[in-house]
């Protein structure tokens, strides 16, 4: 990157001042169509192509591209936009080039991978969705935002809203789970967050959901793999959360990887064009994945590069990430007659409309102040955020005999913090790969409050002695490597063991093909539970895990997933009580792999099973078919009682509101959050339906001793199915309602919908 080092500050300076004069022309909903017609009819072929390549800068997160000088492409009208470009600087040289040298002076959006916070790092998204609180994850979004946009970054690659059932896949952690409700939810926040309610505005980023669609169901958990499934599938699992991001706004959506029963996902007109874009109404701009319309090739579905662009583009995919294929492909496409100069022209007008809402026309430095960037990134107030997030995300699975909180006056004294994450400083360790916004290799061990730090000093003020010992987790070591650990924990009258995943384990390509605790961390438990002592497991994680061993021998097991910048914080607040624990599974926890793909909105089968080794029933001989922890699970310090289930009539006509209330009560002794859920099950429809299938959730909370009455409204809309006329329909005949803390313990009723 030498090449951009040339006296920049003060032409910056002079650049922004001048263009925001220069351009100062408001931009409003009307003209820009007009604006945009204007400019395409001065565009040459080259420029209009050029316009819907996307370049990538340095940081990369795919198959190597090969880089020609940016600056002079850029001159030359060869680039429409960048993705995941870190130096503030270099953005601002770029955007003068396009701006003032390349002949009709387009700027370039900024694309980059903002996943769970920008320069603050809050818990991985799945984590946040635990929290089941859409405010907060508004307010994380907001500030990734605020950051992203005050770095010169315009487009985040976020929400990525692929429903996963399947915890081997490594980007089951960017996710919301294995719900399309709490998915839309979850969606809808984030656009919103990102988006504000003005695209234009300086600390705004558009939003790119993706990844349009079926990514998250890949056959094996292997990334990239195929994707087949029943239309009802796609259309009531898969489809939900992207129709939720489309309505709430989101301006762009990304192709996904994979097929789709057969099609790739770039070249899919179904999904796109008859789906996205017909069905939804949706208005915005489709880009690639990385090279994704070149890989339409490897998938053996395009023969070269005319063949992908013609494919891609006819589908309704409009800009190339990284592959350079429409740059090579599209021309020839054109002048062999494959596709229509029209085609390409509405192509453009979506990208340049996209630059247009964004006000990058107006002042195509507003995003590139350097005193808004200076105040902005990594504020203070940010981390108290990220602290509340990582508190709220996590979720306590056991606390056999009230083990936890650790509070000023235990029957404990000493305790001792254990494990290979205990005090952890390893790459992107309690973060994931997808902090790229720090720098890709560069791991700033000041940044992460860990576990130790934080607990240590938090455990002392309350009177406790406390030791750290780390855990190597080398595959040389052995039980002898283990051994201070297992002295310190030997000494001590409860351990804290800190066991799970590195930050690197999870994410793109990063699929695993066993679940259970990586690196022998198995080990490590089963030694420090010979010693009998009460023990605490934290689990950082990315993904559901399997630790049946744990689940039987470890009183107290807390997932606190890769919980971001404020760890140890958060951590020291969970285990000593400052906060109790609300956050709830979005994704069911198995007991062994062999149960996946395992979640809770299953069909009921012809012979459900009702205890382990029933025969004729579906289940297994040497498992039962329950999961370890089920969907929409997790504990409290306090308990809360369900009662008085009411369902306002037993018949409801079609169109009416059916209406169902619950009484929640805190019988603990102290306040707490409750996230209360209502799941129905339709009964007898055309087709067999799921056993539960989440309709509504609400958060609430409770001081010790206080009730509230919850109601859920649930329309004809909300009893519909994908039926098989391809329609979403409502089915006369009777339905089951369930309200409770979880998808198991539930409160039940029923009611009839007639005609
Ligand atoms: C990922 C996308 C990401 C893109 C840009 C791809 O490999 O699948 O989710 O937005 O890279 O970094």
């Amino acid at each position: 990157m030498n090449k951009f080092r040339i006296p920049i500050t003060l032409l910056a300076l002079c650049l922004t001042l001048s263009f925001s004069t220069v351009f100062a022309q408001k931009t409003s909903v009307q003209n820009i169509e007009s604006r945009v017609e204007t400019l395409l009819a001065k565009m040459t072929l080259d420029e209009k192509i050029g316009q819907l390549n996307q370049v990538p800068g340095d940081i990369s997160t795919g198959t190597d591209v090969k880089k020609d000088d940016l600056l002079s492409q850029i001159r030359t009208g060869k680039i429409g936009s960048l993705l995941s470009h870190t130096n503030f600087q270099n953005k601002i040289i770029m955007q003068r080039v396009a701006v003032s040298e390349a002949r009709l002076g387009i700027p370039l959006v900024f694309g980059f991978d903002v996943i769970h916070g920008y320069k603050t790092i809050f818990p991985i998204p799945l984590a946040q969705a635990a929290s089941w609180d859409m405010g907060l994850i508004e307010r994380i979004e907001r500030i990734a935002a605020e950051e992203a946009s005050a770095d010169g970054q315009n487009w985040t690659f976020s929400p990525m809203v692929d429903v996963s059932r399947d915890p081997r896949w490594g980007r089951v952690m960017e996710g919301a789970g294995e719900d399309p409700y709490l998915g839309s939810r979850v969606a809808e926040a984030r656009v919103r967050g990102f988006q504000g309610d003005d695209l234009a505005a300086k600390n705004t980023v558009a939003a790119c959901t993706k990844h349009f669609a079926g990514y998250g169901f890949t056959e094996a958990g292997r990334d990239y793999n195929t994707v087949d499934m029943s239309d009802q599938r796609l259309h009531e699992i898969v489809l939900p959360p992207f129709q939720a991001a489309a309505d709430a706004g989101s301006a762009t959506f990304m192709n996904a990887f994979n097929t789709l029963n057969g099609v790739p996902a770039s070249m899919n007109k179904n999904l796109i064009t008859n789906i996205l874009r017909g069905e939804w109404g949706w208005k915005g701009m489709v880009v690639s994945d990385w090279n994704s319309f070149g890989e339409t090739i490897v998938h053996g579905a395009a023969e070269d590069d005319i063949d992908a662009s013609v494919k891609c583009l006819s589908a309704g995919s409009d800009m190339d990430m990284a592959g350079g294929t429409f740059q090579r492909g599209l021309k020839k496409a054109l002048e062999s007659g494959r596709v229509t100069q029209a085609q390409i022209d509405e192509a453009v007008r979506r990208v340049l409309r996209f630059k247009f809402s964004l006000g990058l026309f107006d002042d195509p430095f507003r995003y590139l102040n350097q005193k808004r960037h200076d105040e902005t990134l990594e504020k203070p107030e940010y981390r108290q955020v990220a602290r509340e997030a990582a508190a709220k995300s996590m979720v306590l699975l056991k606390n056999d005999g009230g083990l936890l909180p650790l509070t000023e006056g235990s029957r404990f004294k000493k305790i001792a913090i254990i494990g290979p994450y205990a005090d952890s400083k390893g790459d992107k360790d309690y973060m994931s790969f997808w902090t790229l916004g720090l720098g890709m290799r560069a791991y700033d061990s000041t940044k992460v409050v860990r576990p130790a730090q934080a607990l240590k000093p938090a455990l002392e003020k309350l009177g406790f002695e406390v030791t750290v010992t780390e855990i190597c987790l080398d595959a040389t070591c052995t039980e002898k490597d283990y051994s201070t650990a297992i002295n310190a924990a030997r000494e001590a009258d409860i351990v804290i063991a800190c066991v799970g995943e590195r930050g690197l384990d999870c994410g793109e390509s990063r699929c695993v093909a066993s679940l259970e605790l990586p690196r022998k961390q198995d080990l490590i438990l089963s030694i420090v539970g010979r010693l009998s002592k009460p023990t605490v497991m934290v689990l950082f994680n990315s993904r559901p895990l399997v630790f049946e061993w744990a689940n039987q021998n470890i009183p107290a097991i807390l997932v606190a997933w890769q919980p971001g910048f404020e760890t140890g914080n958060a951590l020291a607040d969970v285990l000593t009580g400052k906060v109790n624990p609300s956050g709830k599974l979005p994704v069911t926890f198995p007991r062994s792999l062999g149960q996946v793909p395992i979640y809770y909105n299953q069909l009921n089968t012809g012979r459900p099973q009702q205890q382990q080794g029933q025969m004729w029933t579906s289940g297994y001989l040497d498992s039962p078919t329950s999961p370890a922890y089920p969907f929409g699970f997790g504990l409290s310090y306090t308990k809360y009682s369900y009662s008085d289930l009411k369902i306002s009539k037993s018949q409801y006509k079609m169109g009416e509101t059916v209406e169902v209330s619950v009484t929640v009560t805190n019988v603990g002794d102290q306040a707490g959050e409750e996230i209360v859920q209502c799941y129905t099950r339709d009964l007898a429809a055309d087709i067999a339906r799921p056993v539960k299938e989440l309709k509504g959730f609400e958060k609430i909370k409770l001081a010790a001793g206080e009730s509230r009455v919850v109601t859920f409204r649930l329309s004809e809309k909300d009893l519909s199915y994908w039926n098989n006329e391809l329609k979403w329909k409502a089915d006369p005949g009777k339905f089951k309602v369930f309200v409770g803390g979880n998808s198991r313990d539930v409160k039940e009723g029923e009611f009839e919908l007639v005609r």
